[in-house]
């Protein structure tokens, strides 16, 4: 999950140096030390890449931006005639800084930390293509892939063409594992799940694994529930991420029995604090930890979480930790 960002000063002091977010992702020294800022600060055991999932809608020609504070802006794709405007390939030269990033990072990381390679899933990144924006329930792709499946799939293709090519060359520059975000498969109906979810991150994974034999790839499909099971038969990840809604008795009892877990502490509880976060992480450690499981947030880290609440945490997973 996102650990660099806003809740860290030292991150908001590079950021001001830079005139924009895109800007600092395609900076290769200063998104390397963005990524290192919350090993140096708190010591996790692997690092995820500083950079974002709509690096690859950029890649693919489409224009991208953040705006302060108001989240990502794209030129949105209204009907199947805008798909011309797209690239029919991914463009690698406009992924080099990301890629230089990771070289750098290695250099600098200590060997028994691993750094994570990322992507956003076909149907996240398409909502993001097709609305332009982050809406309450991306509604603009829901009825895009209604109203004209075809051509929604033939983006879903494009994108996932574009996403194994993006991951081998992340494994190719030296991330140890790659995580792919399907931040918005929970809002789509179960008849459509299989078909934008499932199936797209299955090519992808299989696609990485003819290049790559031994990558490791965790799959997130954020809101997923009880098809979290479907997910975990078809999809063939290493690990799977949890996110913080998750029935803890249903994650150990279904889900990991069959893959190794990542989760799924509530955002908003490390932003509380004090006894409601000790006690959730409590739940998750007596649930989860007695399998293979890395204790994880269920959704990146809020803005304004406090730092001491970061600290709190650690100390108290660690403390579990040397128990066993
Ligand atoms: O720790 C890290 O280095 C994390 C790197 C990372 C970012 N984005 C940086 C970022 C990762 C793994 C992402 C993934 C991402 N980006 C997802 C999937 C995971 C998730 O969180 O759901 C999604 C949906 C996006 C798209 C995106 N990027 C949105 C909707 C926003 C705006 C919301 C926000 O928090 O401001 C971003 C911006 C963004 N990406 C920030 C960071 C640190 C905040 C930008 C800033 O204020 O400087």
């Amino acid at each position: 999950m996102r650990q660099a960002g806003r809740y860290l000063p030292e991150y908001r002091e590079i950021r001001r140096k830079t005139d924009s977010f895109l800007g600092l992702c395609f900076n290769p020294d200063l998104a390397a030390e963005v990524t290192l800022q919350p090993i140096r600060r708190f010591g996790f055991d692997a690092a995820i890449l500083f950079s974002d999932i709509l690096v690859v809608p950029h890649a693919l020609g489409q224009h991208v931006s953040f705006e302060e504070g108001g989240g990502p802006k794209l030129d949105a794709l209204n009907d199947p005639s805008a798909f011309q405007r797209l690239r029919k390939n991914i463009d690698h030269v406009a992924l080099a800084p990301v890629y230089e990033t990771i070289v750098r990072v290695k250099q600098k990381l200590p060997a028994d930390i691993a750094l994570l390679g990322f992507c956003g899933a076909p149907w996240t990144v398409a909502t993001y293509m097709i609305a332009g924006c982050g809406t309450v329930d991306q509604a603009p792709a829901r009825q895009f892939a209604y109203r004209h499946p075809e051509a929604f799939a033939e983006l879903i293709d494009l994108l996932v063409e574009a996403s194994a090519s993006y991951l081998i060359r992340q494994f190719q520059a030296g991330v140890d594992a790659v995580q792919i975000f399907d931040t918005w498969a929970g809002i789509l109906p179960d008849s459509e799940f299989q078909k934008w979810c499932i199936e797209p991150c299955s090519r992808i994974v299989s696609a990485i694994r003819k290049h790559v034999a031994h990558a490791k790839i965790v799959g997130f499909p954020r809101g997923a529930g009880t098809k979290l099971t479907q997910f975990v038969s078809t999809v063939l990840v290493d690990a799977v991420g949890l996110d913080w809604m998750v029935d803890l008795t249903f994650a150990r009892e279904e889900i990991q029995t069959r893959r190794p877990v990542q989760g799924n502490l509530d955002p908003l509880v490390l932003l509380t604090g004090g006894e409601p976060l000790d006690r959730a992480i409590d739940a998750i450690l007596e649930a989860l930890a007695q399998r293979p499981f890395i204790f994880n947030l269920g959704h990146g880290v809020l803005p304004e979480t406090p730092i001491a609440h970061v600290e709190r945490l650690i100390a108290r997973v660690r403390g579990f930790k040397a128990k066993y």
